[in-house]
Protein backbone atom coordinates (compact mmCIF):
# COMPACT_ATOMS: atom_id res chain seq x y z
CA UNK A 1 0.00 0.00 0.00
CA UNK A 2 1.36 3.36 -0.97
CA UNK A 3 2.03 6.39 1.50
CA UNK A 4 -1.18 8.54 1.82
CA UNK A 5 -2.68 11.31 3.62
CA UNK A 6 -5.55 11.97 5.84
CA UNK A 7 -7.21 14.69 7.24
CA UNK A 8 -7.83 14.70 11.18
CA UNK A 9 -9.62 16.97 13.51
CA UNK A 10 -9.16 16.98 17.38
CA UNK A 11 -12.54 18.45 18.23
CA UNK A 12 -13.83 21.01 20.77
CA UNK A 13 -15.10 18.52 23.24
CA UNK A 14 -10.85 16.74 23.31
CA UNK A 15 -9.67 20.36 23.38
CA UNK A 16 -11.92 21.63 25.49
CA UNK A 17 -10.34 18.65 28.32
CA UNK A 18 -6.58 19.86 27.08
CA UNK A 19 -6.24 16.40 25.44
CA UNK A 20 -4.44 17.24 22.09
CA UNK A 21 -1.07 16.21 23.25
CA UNK A 22 -2.80 12.57 24.42
CA UNK A 23 -4.36 12.32 21.12
CA UNK A 24 -1.40 12.85 19.04
CA UNK A 25 0.96 10.38 21.33
CA UNK A 26 -1.59 7.67 19.87
CA UNK A 27 -1.69 8.88 16.32
CA UNK A 28 1.79 9.20 16.24
CA UNK A 29 2.43 5.68 18.08
CA UNK A 30 0.50 4.37 15.49
CA UNK A 31 3.49 5.13 12.87
CA UNK A 32 0.82 8.37 11.60
CA UNK A 33 2.91 11.66 10.74
CA UNK A 34 1.49 14.88 11.34
CA UNK A 35 2.64 16.84 8.28
CA UNK A 36 0.51 19.84 8.38
CA UNK A 37 -1.70 21.25 11.73
CA UNK A 38 -3.46 24.70 13.19
CA UNK A 39 -5.97 25.17 15.53
CA UNK A 40 -8.56 27.20 14.95
CA UNK A 41 -12.27 28.23 16.12
CA UNK A 42 -14.54 27.47 13.23
CA UNK A 43 -18.27 29.75 12.94
CA UNK A 44 -21.10 27.87 12.47
CA UNK A 45 -21.16 28.28 8.67
CA UNK A 46 -18.05 27.01 8.17
CA UNK A 47 -18.63 23.93 10.39
CA UNK A 48 -21.86 23.52 8.08
CA UNK A 49 -19.44 23.60 4.85
CA UNK A 50 -17.36 20.96 6.16
CA UNK A 51 -20.26 18.50 6.97
CA UNK A 52 -22.43 19.53 4.17
CA UNK A 53 -22.76 15.96 3.21
CA UNK A 54 -24.57 14.86 6.19
CA UNK A 55 -26.88 18.57 5.82
CA UNK A 56 -30.11 16.56 5.83
CA UNK A 57 -29.30 14.18 9.01
CA UNK A 58 -31.37 14.79 11.96
CA UNK A 59 -28.06 15.68 14.02
CA UNK A 60 -26.90 18.34 11.97
CA UNK A 61 -27.83 21.42 13.76
CA UNK A 62 -26.14 19.84 16.50
CA UNK A 63 -23.05 18.40 15.31
CA UNK A 64 -22.26 22.41 13.95
CA UNK A 65 -23.11 24.11 16.87
CA UNK A 66 -20.47 21.30 18.61
CA UNK A 67 -18.38 21.94 16.01
CA UNK A 68 -18.10 25.49 16.34
CA UNK A 69 -18.55 25.69 20.16
CA UNK A 70 -14.71 25.71 21.06
CA UNK A 71 -11.09 25.59 18.71
CA UNK A 72 -10.19 22.49 17.03
CA UNK A 73 -6.63 21.03 15.25
CA UNK A 74 -7.02 20.72 12.16
CA UNK A 75 -4.37 18.32 10.72
CA UNK A 76 -2.93 16.36 8.15
CA UNK A 77 -1.55 12.95 8.70
CA UNK A 78 0.80 10.71 6.35
CA UNK A 79 1.35 7.42 6.33
CA UNK A 80 1.04 3.45 5.17
CA UNK A 81 -2.70 3.66 4.29
CA UNK A 82 -3.09 6.60 6.23
CA UNK A 83 -6.68 6.94 5.73
CA UNK A 84 -7.98 3.07 6.89
CA UNK A 85 -5.29 3.41 9.87
CA UNK A 86 -6.44 6.46 11.30
CA UNK A 87 -9.93 4.91 11.18
CA UNK A 88 -8.75 2.13 12.61
CA UNK A 89 -6.76 4.27 15.78
CA UNK A 90 -9.84 6.30 16.08
CA UNK A 91 -12.30 3.38 16.15
CA UNK A 92 -15.95 3.93 15.82
CA UNK A 93 -18.32 6.82 15.96
CA UNK A 94 -20.12 5.72 19.04
CA UNK A 95 -17.54 4.98 21.77
CA UNK A 96 -20.13 2.53 22.93
CA UNK A 97 -18.72 0.14 20.14
CA UNK A 98 -15.23 1.53 19.53
CA UNK A 99 -12.69 -1.21 20.43
CA UNK A 100 -10.23 -0.87 23.49
CA UNK A 101 -7.06 1.33 23.01
CA UNK A 102 -8.62 3.26 20.42
CA UNK A 103 -9.10 7.21 20.44
CA UNK A 104 -12.70 7.17 20.89
CA UNK A 105 -12.51 4.79 23.55
CA UNK A 106 -10.54 5.99 25.57
CA UNK A 107 -11.67 9.87 25.33
CA UNK A 108 -15.36 10.62 23.67
CA UNK A 109 -17.92 11.43 25.49
CA UNK A 110 -20.65 10.53 23.31
CA UNK A 111 -21.76 9.44 19.77
CA UNK A 112 -21.57 13.41 18.50
CA UNK A 113 -18.77 14.72 21.18
CA UNK A 114 -16.46 11.65 19.73
CA UNK A 115 -13.12 13.41 19.81
CA UNK A 116 -11.72 13.31 16.83
CA UNK A 117 -12.73 13.57 12.70
CA UNK A 118 -10.82 11.39 10.09
CA UNK A 119 -11.49 11.49 6.45
CA UNK A 120 -13.67 7.96 5.07
CA UNK A 121 -12.21 7.64 1.34
CA UNK A 122 -9.16 9.83 -0.64
CA UNK A 123 -11.81 11.64 -2.67
CA UNK A 124 -13.16 13.20 0.67
CA UNK A 125 -9.44 13.34 2.17
CA UNK A 126 -8.03 15.34 -0.48
CA UNK A 127 -10.92 17.79 -0.55
CA UNK A 128 -10.74 18.27 3.33
CA UNK A 129 -6.98 18.57 3.53
CA UNK A 130 -7.56 21.61 0.39
CA UNK A 131 -10.47 23.16 2.53
CA UNK A 132 -8.26 23.99 5.47
CA UNK A 133 -4.41 24.03 4.27
CA UNK A 134 -2.65 25.50 1.47
CA UNK A 135 -0.08 23.27 -0.60
CA UNK A 136 2.28 25.54 1.01
CA UNK A 137 1.20 24.14 4.50
CA UNK A 138 2.06 20.14 4.06
CA UNK A 139 5.36 20.03 5.12
CA UNK A 140 5.87 16.03 5.53
P1 LIG B 1 -16.26 11.87 11.36
O1 LIG B 1 -16.83 12.17 9.98
O2 LIG B 1 -16.40 13.02 12.33
O3 LIG B 1 -14.87 11.32 11.29
O4 LIG B 1 -17.12 10.68 12.03
P2 LIG B 1 -17.59 9.32 11.38
O5 LIG B 1 -17.16 9.21 9.95
O6 LIG B 1 -17.19 8.22 12.31
O7 LIG B 1 -19.18 9.47 11.47
P3 LIG B 1 -20.20 10.23 10.48
O8 LIG B 1 -21.33 9.29 10.25
O9 LIG B 1 -19.47 10.81 9.32
O10 LIG B 1 -20.75 11.40 11.40
C1 LIG B 1 -20.08 12.64 11.52
C2 LIG B 1 -20.12 13.11 12.95
O11 LIG B 1 -21.45 13.49 13.28
C3 LIG B 1 -21.69 13.23 14.66
N1 LIG B 1 -22.80 12.29 14.78
N2 LIG B 1 -23.73 12.42 15.71
N3 LIG B 1 -25.95 11.99 17.37
C4 LIG B 1 -25.75 11.15 16.36
O12 LIG B 1 -26.47 10.20 16.11
C5 LIG B 1 -24.58 11.40 15.52
N4 LIG B 1 -24.20 10.65 14.50
C6 LIG B 1 -23.07 11.22 14.03
C7 LIG B 1 -20.41 12.65 15.23
O13 LIG B 1 -19.63 13.73 15.77
C8 LIG B 1 -19.78 12.06 14.00
O14 LIG B 1 -18.38 11.87 14.19
MG1 LIG C 1 -17.51 10.80 8.56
Amino acid sequence: MAIQRTFSIIKPDATNRNLTGAINAKIEAAGLRIVAQKRIHLTKAQAGVFYGVHKERPFYGELCDFMSSAPIVAQVLEGENAIARYREVMGATDPAESAEGTIRKEFALSKGENSTHGSDAPETAAEEIAYFFSGLELVG
